[in-house]
């Protein structure tokens, strides 16, 4: 059965996770895979979630199945906290998923469905993952121009005129906030000038957000995407509650539909619930179940937004510092981007030979299209790191 396959190629993000723990060297430096890290380059667990998770465990009496849509007030919570006022809740439907890749894979099997083979375009470039993903529901994939590396902006002209080339069905995937890899997001002028062009040439918007609260704050993250709702009949979203609930390993994430009116939600939803079926039945329950006692309690959801925003803050100071860092060392403003951008991820715009010569000569980790992990900066040795990426440059 086995002996004409082939090795499936490593994920180059997730293999970092190995390369560097296997690194003997003090002082290394992880800025690899998305995680959020403390100053102690701990990843803790929220304490507002701790409490939570500590009240599952004295007041759940039983673990039979909740059903294809997971838990149904974690849907109804992760709803509010993705669209907020925008967007008609009778249009709406949100299936619980396992994390935001399975909320992707779930709704690129709702667009399958609905229009087996579409095209869904993406940023150039995207997270990595993106790709794969629709194309394993059976989607094909195109690219629109996202990031200008010189200027380390939106290249928003050429976005628009690649979309406006786009057909009438196809469909559009956006990150909601903290685009990553780039860290380059649109603004809410831009946000209006896509919805209008979606709206106008029937594109469908499908909107990954999986970094709510890590650029601007839990509201201003999902402006974007409740600019669109407004002014669309139709969109798909992906949320995850990896990162701002630091539940990675829980598996936390909401698959959501908005369609033209209440009846076509439910069959958009029941065909989303027969496609979680066969592909894994039922979402995994314990961080779902902590997520939604944290937003449904109010003292606990006080204590959770004011962490997320510690962590939010942290990284906006890591970033000035680390520009300040890079200005001092390099003698130019070549990185003064990176405190610009929002989000967990910058693009340092290195080769992928530079990048390995850091990881060789420095022991400094980062993804090989020079993405670094915002939150993996050493505080207290950003000139050190600045000088060895200065060292790498030519
Ligand atoms: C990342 O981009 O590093 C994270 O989203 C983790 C992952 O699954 O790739």
């Amino acid at each position: 059965m086995f002996e004409t396959l082939q090795a499936a190629p490593t994920d180059k993000i997730l293999a970092l996770i190995g390369l560097y723990r296997a690194d003997p060297r003090a002082g290394k430096v992880d800025l690899g895979v998305g995680v959020y890290k403390d100053s102690d380059g701990r990843t803790p667990v929220m304490c507002a979630v701790r409490e939570a998770e500590k009240r599952l465990l004295q007041d759940q009496d039983s673990k039979t199945y909740l059903g294809l849509a997971g838990d149904l007030a974690f849907n109804a919570a992760m709803t509010k906290l993705v669209f907020g006022e925008a967007g008609d809740p009778a249009r709406i439907r949100t299936a619980q998923a396992p994390g935001g890749s399975g909320a992707l894979r779930l709704v690129a099997e709702l667009i399958q469905r609905s229009r087996p083979g579409a095209s869904v375009w993406m940023s150039s470039p995207t997270w990595p993952n993106h790709a794969p993903i629709m194309r394993g529901a059976g989607l094909k994939t195109r690219d629109y121009p996202y990031f200008d590396a010189r200027s380390g902006t939106v290249s928003f002209d050429a976005m628009l005129d690649a979309l406006g080339k786009a057909e009438p069905g196809d469909v559009v995937l956006l990150h909601g906030c903290c685009h990553n890899p780039t860290g380059a997001n649109l603004d809410a002028a831009q946000w209006a000038a896509v919805a209008d062009l979606l709206a106008h040439k029937h594109l469908l918007p499908f909107i990954d957000i999986a970094y709510q609260g890590f650029g601007e704050g839990l509201d201003a993250d999902a402006e974007g995407l409740r600019i669109v709702a407004a002014r669309v009949p139709e969109m798909l979203v992906a949320a995850s509650c990896s990162k701002n609930f630091a539940v990675y390993r829980d598996r936390v994430g909401a698959a959501m539909v908005m369609a033209g009116d209440s009846a076509q939600a439910d069959i958009a939803m029941s065909q989303m619930l027969a496609a979680a079926r066969t592909l894994y039945s039922m979402p995994p329950d314990h961080g779902a179940a902590a997520v939604r006692i944290v937003l449904e309690d109010p003292a606990l959801r006080a204590d959770w937004e004011s962490e997320l925003e510690d962590m939010r803050q942290r990284m906006l100071r890591l970033r000035v510092a680390f520009a300040e860092a890079l200005r001092r060392q390099s003698n130019s403003d070549r990185f003064d981007f990176i405190a610009e951008h929002r989000g967990m991820f910058s693009r340092l715009g290195l080769t992928e030979h530079q990048v390995e010569r850091l990881r060789d000569e420095h022991a400094v980790y980062m993804v090989g299209d020079s993405r670094i992990n915002v939150a993996g900066l050493p505080e207290d040795r950003l000139d050190d790191l600045a000088k060895a990426i200065v060292s790498v440059l030519d």
